[in-house]
């Protein structure tokens, strides 16, 4: 097989988007523009892939990392001048190189892969990836002789009114011959309306000089919806969105109302899992057969059991056993492990907190710098009180335990395996096993009290 370059044009401002962040770093789906477009063209075997940055360079190249090669634009002159950085880099190598551009996230592998194939298959000096827009507004247009072969292409901006009428567009990704390329870039000058180096106008310049050009229709136009502005981001992530769901519902994942539920690319989900509206899963989260989620949960980079649930709540980076019952309303900060069988009821918040297998912290509690052993009762209102305001200290609670209501476990402190606290304690000292800690002022009663309170008014 020819060899396969590919340049990612990346070093835009993106003035549209009226951003401080560069336009390629804008997330859809939680990942970045640029990255969507890397992932699905690294796809095709590219024997070196370059990114052109300038804009924001640092940043850019920081978020990509050793994925490609980079080389700098200083000046932002056009995207012609922008393929132009990778010259030194590519200009003596056989083979095909793709363009693509670093604001069009919803191509895919397969599309890019067609491409290639279509490109290399006939032999052409370059082929354009286009599309059918029922409303062109915006990209360049591509325009064809009498034999509908493809002439040149002209930016909406340089565009007569015949030309506007054409729905054909550039989508902005193209196959060349390397050499030919880099041949026809320098040919290229800034006479347009913009007094930018336009990489289109290579095509007509390969034309001219009786190359073979061609383009390669792909039936779906969202897929190659250029983000130039902040609507056209949301419609990226609106399609992105529904792609993604509807690969999990094909795979066996119920979604109700997917049009209200979000769920990150890296996301894996088993089946017979149930997602109910206005949930968010996302990061490398893992979601285990029958789980049900939300209505109204964020799921970040969790693990999440067989048959749990998790409702209205919010959880990070934490893992999350099988059959156990959270929220309403909890607050699983960071690193908690949750065993099986438990339950988190609502408003707990947890964080760095071991819940061992058939342990339950039904209501109202902070646990937090916690080790609490298997089938421990957390009465409502119990606080862990891990921070004296320099340092966290870590409370333990050993299996078989009972901590009764609105105590507050001072830390580092320990109950001992088997014990009881009593509702209202305040425990200090370490409690030891199989005993009863009770931390509280003895109740006294003063019978007719009231009464003469009442009287001597
Ligand atoms: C470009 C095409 C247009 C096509 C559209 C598809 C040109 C002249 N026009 O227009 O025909 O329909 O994409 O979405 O190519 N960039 C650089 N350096 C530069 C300029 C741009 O790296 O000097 C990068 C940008 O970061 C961006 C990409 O190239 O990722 C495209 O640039 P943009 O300004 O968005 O081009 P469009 O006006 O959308
Ligand atoms: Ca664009």
């Amino acid at each position: 097989m020819a060899k396969r370059y590919a340049i990612v044009l990346a070093a835009g401002q993106g003035t549209r988007m009226k951003s401080k962040l560069y336009k390629v770093l804008h997330p859809v789906l939680g990942r970045p523009m640029v990255e969507h477009v890397i992932n699905q063209v690294r796809e095709s075997h590219i024997d070196e892939i370059i990114t052109v940055v300038g804009h924001g360079a640092d940043e850019v190249k920081e978020q990509i990392g050793d994925k490609t090669k980079f080389v700098i634009q200083a000046e932002q002159l056009g995207t012609g001048h922008a393929c132009m950085q990778a010259e030194d880099l590519l200009k003596d190598k056989e083979g095909t190189t793709i363009v693509v551009c670093g604001d069009t996230p919803l191509i895919t592998d397969d599309t890019y892969k067609a491409l290639f194939e279509h490109h290399e298959k006939i032999n052409a000096k370059a082929t354009i990836l286009t599309a059918e827009a029922e409303n062109p507004s915006g990209y360049g247009r591509v325009i064809r002789n009498d034999q509908n072969e493809v002439e040149r292409i002209v930016e909406h901006k340089d565009a007569n009114e015949q030309d506007l009428l054409v729905n054909e567009i550039n989508t902005g990704t193209y196959c060349f011959d390397n050499k030919a390329l880099f041949q026809a870039l320098k040919k290229v000058n800034n006479h347009n309306a913009q007094g930018e180096y336009y990489l289109p106008d290579v095509i007509e310049i390969l034309r001219k000089n009786s190359e073979k050009v061609s383009a390669y229709m792909t039936p779906d136009f969202n897929e190659t919806l250029g983000v130039n502005d902040r609507v056209a981001l949301a419609q990226a992530e609106k399609i992105m969105k529904r792609r993604i769901n509807e690969t999990h519902m094909r795979n066996g994942v119920t979604i109700i109302d997917p049009d209200h539920v979000y769920i990150e690319p890296d996301v894996t989900i088993e089946q017979d899992v149930t997602i109910y509206p206005g949930s968010i899963i996302s990061g490398k989260s893992k979601i285990k057969t029958n789980a049900e989620i939300g209505p109204y949960s964020e799921i970040i980079d969790c693990e999440v059991g067989e048959e749990t649930s998790i409702k209205q709540s919010v959880a990070r980076s934490s893992k999350i056993g099988d059959r156990v019952s959270i929220g309403p309303y909890a607050h699983i900060r960071l690193d908690a492990f949750i065993g099986n069988d438990t339950k988190v009821g609502n408003f707990v918040e947890l964080k760095k907190a071991k819940i061992g297998d058939k342990s339950k912290v039904p209501h109202l509690s902070y646990i937090g710098d916690a080790e609490i052993g298997r089938n421990v009762n957390i009465g409502c209102g119990t606080i862990t009180v891990n921070y004296d305001g320099k340092s966290k200290h870590l409370t333990t609670i050993e299996d078989d335990s009972f901590i009764g209501c609105n105590s507050n476990l001072i830390a580092p402190v320990t109950v001992g395996k088997g014990s009881y606290v009593a509702a209202g304690s305040t425990i200090t000292k370490n409690v030891p096993e199989e005993s009863l800690s009770i931390a509280r002022a003895r109740q006294t009663n003063k019978e007719g009290y009231a009464k003469r309170l009442k009287g001597s008014k």
